[in-house]
């Protein structure tokens, strides 16, 4: 399966998906062909770059409104046919055009376990809310934040030292847990194909 994964930020995770496909490039089963980014000289374009993968970035204020926005992103993405788009720490909601092309075929990774703390701010929602248990999610995108059909979930404790220390020290924990997630529902849904069935979603 062909990939474009969309980045924000660091891209650890796609550095995991990176590392997974350079260690079994034939068993994965999908390889990253572009990395998409809504913003310049993030640490997740330089890891794409050094590992030979077309970049792209698509910037909302290059553009007249956000439907502009959206379709470009939608046309960049198509220019390397993906089978699957992965938005991996992508700090944007796609629109209209791009669901249009793409729904039922984007995956993200949301840092608390859904339906619960949606939004841009997991990890400190939760850690506010005061949750003993928390999380990741890898779901399926629709027209809502956070709200597609669910994949996949990994749990992570809530320790003492995280109120005090804040949200860095648990997002890093989540994030151990999330890679791998990630890196294993990408792989299955490439090997396997999938049907999404209302809110299931089906993996034989
Ligand atoms: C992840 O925790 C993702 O869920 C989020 O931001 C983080 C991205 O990390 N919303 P990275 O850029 O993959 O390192």
């Amino acid at each position: 399966a062909r990939l474009v994964v969309l980045v924000s930020g660091s891209g650890t995770n796609l550095q995991a998906l990176l590392d997974a496909i350079a260690a079994d490039p034939e068993g994965y089963g999908a390889r990253v062909v572009a990395v998409g980014a809504d913003r310049d000289g993030i640490a997740g374009l330089e890891r794409a770059e050094r590992a030979g993968i077309p970049t792209f970035v698509c910037r909302v204020q290059d553009h007249p409104v956000r439907e502009a926005w959206d379709r470009a992103l939608a046309e960049a993405t198509a220019a390397y046919e993906p089978d699957l788009v992965v938005s991996a720490g992508f700090m944007k909601i796609v629109g209209k055009e791009f669901l249009a092309r793409y729904g039922g075929r984007i995956v993200n990774t949301h840092p608390a376990l859904l339906p619960s703390f949606p939004g841009a701010h997991g990890v400190r929602d939760a850690l506010a809310y005061g949750v003993k248990v928390t999380g990741c999610t890898v779901h399926f995108v629709d027209d809502g934040v956070d709200t597609g059909p669910i994949i996949a979930q990994g749990v992570v404790e809530v320790v003492e030292e995280d109120t005090e220390e804040g949200e860095s020290a648990l997002h890093e924990r989540i994030k151990e847990v999330e890679r791998e997630l990630l890196v294993d529902v990408v792989g299955r849904l490439a090997r396997n194909g999938y049907r999404i069935e209302g809110r299931k979603v089906r993996i034989p």
